[in-house]
């Protein structure tokens, strides 16, 4: 048997908001190179918990762990960007792009440590004009295979909702994170270009990529994930492979009684 090493491990997380119990006792995890869904109904908790794994927000109770390959290290209490450097990279339920710049722009100001930015090398071309040119490619590459390429010098206020979702997820697959979390990367796309994308989530995994999927389109999910979890009410509720979860009576009750799909 190969053992597979979890690059995440959320263990025991609570989180509470005055009186709201957000998350109670969560734990659960990501294998490396897995596509993993978390689902529940409205309000259950999903954001939040990305939240914490970011470092946006500190739980009350629990441990998050992640390894990067080499080790583990106990990650909850970092603020984002100490997340984001170790290998996270998460996408947000209303995309954070700037609406005045261009498609391609937006994926250019990405942040990711620029040799540019650092006052002594920008005096010194020579020294980034590679790292540059790299990115451009990386993000020509990324707008073909999501088939946003002829978008490229459009201002992502003239884009579509649909567009920009996608775009967010290019913008986070422009970073060299290791671990992808996708807040409703479908909300909003058409079934075509859904599928699409969680084929292209497929094809990022077999490139050594992990991903962790909030998602409520969960008829499209399924199709491409190899484990769910389901919160309700800030709890887990269930968790297993795509066709046990969803034939879970439990689970069909959440989503009937406690929110919308
Ligand atoms: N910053 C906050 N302050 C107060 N309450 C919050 C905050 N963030 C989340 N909550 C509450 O925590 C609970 C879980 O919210 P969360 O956004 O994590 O749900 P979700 O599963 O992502 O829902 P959705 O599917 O609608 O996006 C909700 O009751 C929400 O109102
Ligand atoms: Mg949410």
């Amino acid at each position: 048997m190969v053992l597979v090493a979890n690059i995440l491990e959320v263990k025991g997380v609570s989180k509470r908001f005055g009186g709201v119990v957000a998350l109670q006792d969560v734990s659960l995890s990501v294998p490396s190179q897995g596509i993993v869904g978390l689902i529940g109904p409205n309000g259950s908790g999903k954001t939040t918990l990305f939240n914490v794994v970011t470092g946006f927000y500190v739980p009350d109770k629990g441990e998050v762990w992640f390894n990067d390959g080499n080790r583990s290290e106990r990650i909850d209490g970092l603020n984002p960007n100490e997340v984001f450097a170790k290998g996270i990279v998460r996408t947000f339920q209303i995309p954070r792009l700037f609406k005045s710049l261009t498609v391609l722009e937006n994926l250019l100001v990405t942040p990711f440590a620029q040799k540019g930015e650092n006052p002594l090398k920008a005096l010194k071309p020579s020294s980034w004009i590679e790292e540059e040119r790299a990115l451009a490619r990386k993000a020509v590459s990324l707008l073909r295979r999501f088939g946003l390429l002829e978008y490229a010098n459009v201002r992502v206020s003239e884009l579509s909702g649909a567009h920009i979702k996608l775009l967010e997820t290019i913008r986070g697959l422009m970073t060299p994170a290791k671990l992808f979390l996708l807040d409703e990367p479908a909300a909003g796309v058409e079934a075509g270009a859904a599928h699409e994308l969680f084929r292209l989530v497929r094809e990022l995994r077999s490139e050594g990529y992990t991903f962790l999927i909030v998602e409520h389109r969960i008829e499209i999910l399924m199709q491409y994930v190899d484990y769910v979890y389901v919160l309700h009410n800030g709890q887990l509720l269930a968790e297993g492979k795509p066709e046990e979860v969803t034939s879970n009576p439990k689970v069909v009750e959440a989503y009937i009684g406690g929110g919308s799909a």
